[in-house]
């Protein structure tokens, strides 16, 4: 796959509802699909459908409201499985089956008592099946990130050969290090000799921190479909954000890659889920925390003031954010300050300041943030001052 465009599969409904705590009903699921869809994701995994009625019906849903993106049902390597996602994804104009089972020697072993060429057999007779359904079958590689690159290999040019569309090589426990899962691509790329046929997909946990970074390796050596969840939602420390990769990929233009995504929606959108899941969003979260366009101390804020790109790399506005924020702490400067009296109206020349700022310092040592009603008390008695 050549194409210097990457799939967004967004997963926020199926392994960011995973989250204890996270669970959604089918009316909150269909709202936030129909919110996935205008935000420009190409696929939107709707969820598991054998899992419960529940899931069922809300993949069905789901499916009838949809138009332009692919719906995808997850399902383990179970022929009935296969056939109740394939039944709740009857109404799609575009389904996809997420179909697969764990291919590294501890699930192997460990989960499935079982042995590689079984689990090779398995894995081929489920994308069949599949295909029996809906011609869009993606097959997952369970735990790929700790699979032997060689049997990985032959597993994957089996399911293609099988019908498989797009496989899905999962660090499913966070362990790859970016450079290893890059290979892990680079391998494939390199060794199935029909993957021209179809198109890799990476699917990272964040057990680690480095969902974002595996996954953008992942791209850049020949993944073409990244797949992630709004605010990192996911199983134990979470996914791929979808929020990060976009970005990345809009900021490093070097890199050549595209998505869909309208990046003016990503705030809200993260706002919407954090809400719906009553999950809050970190304040240091890259791209959508509450600071992530604050500026605090003076070294920054002075560099900031003068011009934006010194310590700014998004303008907020091109990811829906509220502007940039000038917090005054103990650790501010006096051009912080001066700003953000005159953005209060008062006209301060640079004596006042100096002044001001001594007065600043002491309020800001006896607490966490200077607001706008001490500044208008450090100003009232600086008036009454000067008076
Ligand atoms: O993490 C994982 O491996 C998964 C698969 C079911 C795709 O979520
Ligand atoms: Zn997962």
């Amino acid at each position: 796959m050549s194409s210097n465009k990457v799939n967004i599969f967004d997963t926020t409904l199926r392994d960011g509802e995973q989250v204890p705590g996270c669970k959604l009903n089918t009316k909150e699921k269909i709202e936030l699909a129909l919110a996935l869809e205008d935000l420009g994701v190409d696929i939107i995994e709707a969820g598991f459908p054998i899992s419960s009625p529940g899931d069922f019906e809300s993949v069905e849903k789901i499916s009838k409201v949809i138009k332009n993106a692919s719906v995808c049902g997850l399902s383990r390597a179970v022929l009935n499985d296969i056939e109740v996602a394939a039944a709740a994804l009857k109404y799609a104009k575009h389904p996809r089956i997420h179909t697969g089972i764990g291919t590294s020697d501890y699930h192997i072993k460990g989960k499935f008592n079982s042995n590689r060429e079984d689990i090779l057999l398995r894995a081929v007779q489920c994308v069949k099946w599949a295909k029996n359904f809906v011609d869009d079958v993606e097959f997952y590689a369970e735990d790929a990130g700790r699979t032997d690159n060689e049997y990985l290999a032959r597993v994957i040019e089996a399911v293609i050969k099988a019908g498989a569309t797009v496989v899905n090589i999962p660090d499913t426990t966070g362990y790859c290090l970016p450079n290893q899962y890059g290979e892990k691509i680079a391998y494939l790329m390199n060794n199935v000799s029909n993957i021209d046929k179809a198109i890799i997909s990476c699917h990272c946990h964040n057990d680690l921190g480095l969902a974002t970074a595996n996954s953008i390796e992942g791209v850049i050596n020949g993944a073409r479909q990244i797949e992630c969840t709004i605010n990192g939602l996911g199983e134990r420390a979470g996914n791929t954000s979808l929020e990060e990769v976009v970005m990345v990929l809009k900021q490093h233009k070097d890199l050549g890659f595209y998505t869909n995504v309208n990046t003016k929606e990503l705030n809200p959108m993260s706002r919407r889920v954090s809400d719906v899941m009553r999950m809050p969003v970190q304040p240091n979260k890259a791209i959508v925390g509450a600071n992530a366009f604050s500026h605090s101390s003076g070294i920054h804020q002075d560099g900031f003031l003068k011009s934006a790109i010194t310590y700014e790399i998004i303008d907020p506005v091109e990811v829906g954010a509220d502007t940039s924020k000038i917090v005054l702490t103990a650790r501010s400067g006096r051009s912080a300050l001066a700003f953000r009296f005159k953005n209060l109206g008062y006209d301060f020349n640079r004596n006042d300041v100096d002044v001001l700022y001594e007065k600043f310092l002491q309020v800001a040592d006896s607490k966490k943030e200077v607001g706008d009603a001490d500044l208008h008390q450090l100003a009232k008695q600086h008036e009454t001052i000067e008076a």
